[in-house]
């Protein structure tokens, strides 16, 4: 079976481009991931399909109301099991290469994307599993941060990439920066692709990849000290 990803959305259309093309579309296609995208809409309360309302004690901005996530995330669970339900919210944890590889061989996932001034705190205590935030700045709302997560994550589901697009030279994957690339043409504008790379010596391209990757990483650490 393969894994599922199910992603409930109030705004289901800013999630199907980024995730129905490319690596994310072939990965789908194979049957090695299964994403499913849920308009929380179709839970909504009453007429106008209600999903949200003013928060209790006043202040501004609207709450993401617990009935329909609730119903929406009982209705999901009544079909299969899931390993992590996931909330992605400016104030989870952040997500970093180690939690994308921990959830490519988990079990199935769903995620939430929150919106307006966020969700009812009651499903973040009693159903929520995980909370993950792609980086320290807040966005209008949770799709886009679930794009980053699932792409993330569905690249290294087993057999999704093939030798060419292999995420074992990925930067991150061994704490390492990836190495510099270059194709066609040698020469632009005067600026030529290093020597080294046309030689044809395997050994020493590898050996001389090893050390822009490490010298790179050793940069970045250098420039986040200094931030
Ligand atoms: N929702 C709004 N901002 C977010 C962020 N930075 N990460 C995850 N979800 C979010």
């Amino acid at each position: 079976m393969p894994m599922r990803i199910d992603i409930i959305s109030a705004i289901p259309e800013l999630l199907r481009s980024p995730l129905s093309h490319s690596i994310m579309q072939r990965a789908q296609d194979k049957g090695l991931v299964e994403i499913n995208i849920i308009n929380l809409r179709e839970y909504g309360l009453g007429p106008h399909r209600q999903i949200d309302d003013y928060q209790y004690g006043g202040g501004a901005g609207m709450v993401m109301m617990i009935e329909p996530l609730f119903k929406c995330i009982d209705a999901l669970k009544a079909e299969r099991e899931y390993e992590h339900i996931i909330y992605m919210t400016p104030d989870g944890d952040l997500l970093n290469q180690a939690l994308s590889n921990r959830l490519s061989i988990s079990g199935n996932i769903m995620i939430l994307c929150g919106h307006y001034k966020g969700i009812d705190d009651r499903l973040r205590e009693h159903v929520i599993t995980m909370e993950v935030s792609i980086g320290e700045y807040v966005l209008s709302g949770g799709e886009l941060a679930a794009a980053v997560l699932v792409d993330s994550v569905a690249r290294l589901i087993p057999g999704v990439l093939n030798d060419s697009t292999s995420a074992l030279f990925d930067s991150f994957q061994d704490d390492l920066i990836a190495p510099p690339v270059y194709t066609r043409p040698e020469e632009f504008n005067g600026w030529s692709v290093p020597k080294i790379l046309l030689s044809g010596h395997d050994k020493n391209i590898l050996d001389w990849r090893s050390e822009q990757s490490l010298e790179r990483t050793m940069k970045r650490k250098n420039d986040l000290k200094g931030d």
